[in-house]
């Protein structure tokens, strides 16, 4: 019974909407309705998706910047499918140098984070390891973003959401913390998001 209502519970209206519309996640819903509210993406426009497996909100960068953007994704495993206009680099990200991570590329006009820690049930300790890895996805924006960039990062909710959303405030003219309607409602996960990079 209760691996029925786990299964039926995973393969939610999103979940089936993703399978349908061929998106590799139903968590290309969130970054959609991020975009929604917030407008992301421009034609043109160079991405950074951090934590990018299985791929969705690849997907939808690819084509929100169209043929002359350029998408690049970062992720400790590879993917279960290459996604088309995309480049992937395989590696933690805390191994990784700046130079490697811009592929060539002066600077990103959008840095997103989806990465989420591998969970321990201990709330603290999942807490923190969100926040690090949000740390870090800020820290490489502050070096990687292009002047009007935007940044968006999942975070579980704890007492250091209000420090990040501090720092974001002295480098975002915009800053929001949004809760998607396709993150579950019993998710502790909100995304920080900041918009007009580097213009304060
Ligand atoms: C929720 S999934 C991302 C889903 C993705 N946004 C999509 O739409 O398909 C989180 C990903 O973060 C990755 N991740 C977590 N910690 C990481 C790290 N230190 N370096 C690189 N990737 C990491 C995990 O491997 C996992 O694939």
């Amino acid at each position: 019974m209760g691996q029925l209502r786990d299964r039926k519970h995973r393969h939610d209206a999103f979940f089936r909407k993703a399978r349908n519309e061929g998106f590799a996640a139903r968590a290309v819903y969130k970054l959609e309705d991020i975009d929604r509210r917030v407008r992301l993406f421009r034609a043109g426009a160079r991405v950074l998706d951090l934590g990018c497996r299985p791929g969705s909100w690849l997907q939808y960068a690819v084509k929100a910047v169209g043929p002359h953007g350029k998408v690049v994704g970062v992720d400790r495993l590879p993917l279960p499918a290459p996604v088309p206009g995309a480049q992937v680099i395989v590696a933690d990200i805390y191994t990784l140098s700046d130079e490697e991570i811009l592929c060539g590329l002066a600077a990103y006009d959008v840095v997103l984070s989806d990465m989420a820690p591998d969970t321990t049930g201990i709330r603290a300790t999942d807490q923190a390891r969100s926040a690090l890895l949000v740390e870090e996805a800020l820290a490489r924006a502050e070096r990687l973003l292009a002047p009007l960039g935007c940044f968006v990062a999942k975070i579980f909710q704890s007492p250091e959401v209000e420090k990040l959303r501090k720092r974001l405030v002295r480098h975002f003219t915009d800053v929001r913390l949004l809760k998607p309607e396709a993150s579950r409602q019993q998710s502790t996960e909100l995304y920080l998001v900041g918009k007009n990079f580097g213009t304060l």
